[in-house]
């Protein structure tokens, strides 16, 4: 297979696009069409101050460094979750987000949930009585509300994550499964901001996962391959591998699934969208932070439960 653009060897084949590419042109295509996507779906400009999410990961290493490539202020956010399971996961991903960041003089902002709320996230997750063994809804719901609260605190105009094709085609898939109006509305490139809540934007959401896993190889990015261990047996994961049968016997299938999802969503043809009544929302009385629940928000709820537990 040769290159399009050049005809050396390729050492990239898209199926779903018709199209090879040798490595220094695919080095030059990932950032070009992610530009590309930026501007399409109207995620933020030159001028704006980004919060990319960096978990050390493939996708969020990858997008923090194409993200600085094409000229953008991009400063990075690492949750330290205190998941010492398996290799020490929160310890190596932690090295190597910093390492990334050392190496190419970047600004990093590390923020430790043990050290802010007392307890890492597996224990928040027991104490809680909200996932004992499977920490995994805890957690989601504490990146939520530390990636929201360190964009608004410190300014930041947009946060960013690392979301690829194949994250949001899963998810696509849970909600179209379950008819979750409310989500498929809410599901898409750009969250506009609201009420207290900072804009949220996933460049890398046309990029397949092996697309970006040869980006960061291509690129010489170290990150981690090792999952959360606690996301094994996971019904992402299993959505993953579902459509990846599918992706295999009609290659592109899985990118027309999320696109058409986007266009039906964008000219109104979703049917649902007049039936779904969006949640009033309102300050926490603790963080602040917009909430549709009466008082507190969950995840103070969360913590307040930890607390009265701790304490007893
Ligand atoms: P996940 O929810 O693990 O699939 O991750 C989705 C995105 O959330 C990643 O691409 C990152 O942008 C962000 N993210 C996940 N974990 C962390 C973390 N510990 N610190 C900062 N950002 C994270
Ligand atoms: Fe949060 Fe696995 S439980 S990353
Ligand atoms: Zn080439
Ligand atoms: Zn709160």
């Amino acid at each position: 297979m040769k290159c399009k653009k050049c005809g050396a060897k390729a050492s990239v084949n898209m199926r779903q696009h018709k199209l090879a590419l040798c490595k220094e042109h695919y080095l030059e295509w990932v950032p070009e069409q992610t530009a590309r996507f930026i501007k399409k779906y109207e995620m933020f400009t030159h001028y704006e101050k980004i919060l990319v999410a960096v978990s050390g990961g493939k996708d969020s290493l990858g997008l923090w460094d194409i993200l600085v490539r094409l000229g953008y202020q991009a400063d990075g956010l690492y949750l330290g979750l205190g998941i010492d399971e398996g290799i020490n996961y929160s310890h190596e991903s932690q090295r190597l987000a910093q390492k990334y960041a050392d190496e190419h003089q970047l600004k990093l902002h590390v923020v430790d949930i043990e050290k802010e709320y007392g307890q890492p996230i597996p224990v928040l997750a027991d104490k809680s009585h909200r996932g004992y063994g499977k920490p995994c809804a805890v957690c989601g719901l504490a990146k939520r509300h530390e990636m929201n609260r360190i964009a608004r605190d410190l300014g930041y105009d947009v946060l960013a994550t690392g979301h690829n094709l194949d994250d949001e085609a899963a998810v696509l898939f849970g909600n179209t499964l379950a008819w979750a109006s409310e989500f498929l509305l809410r599901q898409g490139p750009v969250l506009p901001s609201a009420d207290g809540l900072a804009r949220k934007v996933k460049p890398l959401c046309r990029f397949y996962e092996r697309e970006m896993t040869a980006y960061c190889l291509a690129r010489g990015i170290e990150y981690i391959y090792e999952e959360c261990p606690f996301a094994e047996g996971s019904q992402s994961i299993y959505y993953k591998e579902l459509l990846n049968q599918l992706e295999t016997a009609r290659p592109g299938a899985k990118l027309t699934f999320y696109l058409r999802f986007l266009e039906a969503r964008k000219s109104g043809e979703l049917f649902i969208e007049n039936n779904v009544e969006r949640a009033h929302l309102h300050p926490c009385s603790r963080c602040g932070q917009p909430t549709s629940a009466p008082d507190i928000c969950s995840f103070c709820r969360m913590i307040e439960k930890v607390n009265a537990v701790t304490e007893s």
